[in-house]
């Protein structure tokens, strides 16, 4: 069994004092009121001293559980969407039970210092459809960005302008962002791994660009054919021409927390590559865990050290689900200030150059759990079960988003 088919455990974390990071970097360090909160070497301790409230709380979530099911449907499932947009939901959730004042009190204590707004960067255009076997239309790729645009998402990540040798399914890049240069309520940054792509990316109408590096040496080699370190004079030359044409330019960090080859992942390496990109003028860096090996445990560890040295304001997660463990890792996430979620619509995604890397976790998904939590997003729930259906029938396949299979089946 390779180290990476068991999920990291606390055991295995590198040592990280993570206390001192939290003080520094993020609002919602050790809470006092209540539930005492602790982060000693990465590892979590919670102790409430008022076990009655836990209680009524976990109550309530079920009795939230039974009253959306009650909720009459007329056999309808557009209208039941609506209404269980989660904007209802969070509504409904606070109306049921955030009366009292002590339930109040320990939703504030647990959710204490995350987002009241979360912005989501679509990424299923480019990471899924990135990996799909057969070639999907134009046609087919323009109409879906055009269906998430729709939904209220303000940035969808629409193509990469890569080599059409190393990833044919995007050989369409051109096409696409030339029929979408118009749209202008939405932010459509495209994959760029060179000045070679930067240049065609421009040329058809992309304002806004992503660069791609690793924390694995061997992951750099086999996704870009080159070191790190040579991808960051590479990358170096594509923001410095990007900037003078006032394009906005992303940075992902890949193998955040482990990589198929050289296995664990150390902080320390992803803070040194997300802190390279930063400074080279990145506006964003997103951080990706590509084989999706993360645990809660691991997460904290590697965003206590880019936090360090990167403002966790400038910082997203990029989460594929490959271990089930991305709605958690987003959750601890947000717990430490994260409020930039990377998704996929009906979980679509992996990377070609990352053997058994399953999808992204699903926007849907993520979305029900954020509205759920009274947090923002902007996103209209309904339509983007909507869009999750559309683009799941072009491709032959079931949805891999739980919210998606639970909404079709009532
Ligand atoms: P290379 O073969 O080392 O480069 O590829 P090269 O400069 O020798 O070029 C080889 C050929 O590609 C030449 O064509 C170039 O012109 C052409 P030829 O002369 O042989 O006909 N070429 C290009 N064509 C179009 N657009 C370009 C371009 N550049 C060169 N921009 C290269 C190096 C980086 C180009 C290649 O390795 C590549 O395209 N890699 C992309 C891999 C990729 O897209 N991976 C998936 C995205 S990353 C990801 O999914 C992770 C992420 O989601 C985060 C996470 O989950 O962790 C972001
Ligand atoms: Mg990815």
């Amino acid at each position: 069994m390779s180290s990476l088919e068991e999920p990291l455990g606390m055991d295995k974390l590198p040592s990280l004092s993570t206390v001192d990071l939290f003080h520094r970097f993020s609002s919602n360090g050790c809470s006092t009121s209540g539930v005492e909160r602790c982060w000693v070497e990465g590892n979590t301790s919670t102790s409430s001293n008022d076990d009655k409230a836990d209680f009524e709380y976990v109550q309530g979530v079920f009795a939230w559980r039974h009253h959306a099911r009650d909720t009459p449907q007329n056999g309808n499932h557009a209208a039941y969407r609506n209404q269980c947009d989660s904007r209802h939901l969070a509504s409904r959730q606070h109306n049921s039970y955030c009366n009292d004042v002590g339930l109040q009190n320990i939703t504030n204590m647990i959710f204490k210092g995350i987002p009241k707004y979360v912005k989501i960067v679509e990424v299923g255009a480019r990471d899924g459809l990135q990996n799909e076997k057969n070639m999907v239309p134009t046609s087919v790729k323009i109409e879906l960005i055009q269906r998430l645009v729709s939904t209220g998402l303000s940035v969808v990540e629409a193509t990469a302008f890569v080599s059409p040798k190393w990833v044919p399914q995007l050989a369409d890049a051109r096409e696409v962002i030339e029929a979408l240069k118009n749209m202008d309520t939405t932010r459509l940054p495209v994959l760029v791994p060179n000045l070679k792509g930067l240049e065609a990316a421009v040329a058809a109408g992309a304002k806004e660009i992503a660069i791609f590096a690793s924390a694995s040496e061997s992951f750099s080699k086999s996704n870009i054919n080159c070191t790190i370190e040579e991808s960051f004079s590479r990358y170096r030359a594509v923001v410095n021409a990007a900037t003078k044409l006032n394009i906005r330019v992303r940075g992902y960090v890949s193998c955040v927390i482990g990589c198929p080859v050289e296995g664990m992942i150390f902080p320390s390496k992803v803070a040194h590559v997300a802190k390279e990109l930063y400074d080279m003028g990145c506006s964003e860096i997103s951080l990706g865990d590509t084989i999706g090996i993360g645990t809660p445990g691991t997460v904290i560890s590697m965003l206590g050290a880019v936090m360090s040295v990167v403002p966790v304001e400038k910082l997203a997660v990029h989460f594929h689900d490959t271990y089930g463990q991305s709605l958690p890792n987003i959750l601890v996430s947000l717990q430490m200030g994260i409020s930039i979620v990377d998704s996929s619509i009906a979980g679509l995604g992996g990377c070609p150059y990352a053997k058994g890397a399953s999808g992204n976790v699903a926007t849907e998904d993520v979305v029900y759990m954020l509205h759920g939590l009274g947090i923002q997003t902007n996103v209209d729930l309904g339509k983007l079960l909507q869009t999750g259906e559309f683009i799941c029938k072009h491709l032959g396949r079931r949805s891999g988003s739980k919210a998606a299979i639970a909404f079709s089946q009532i």
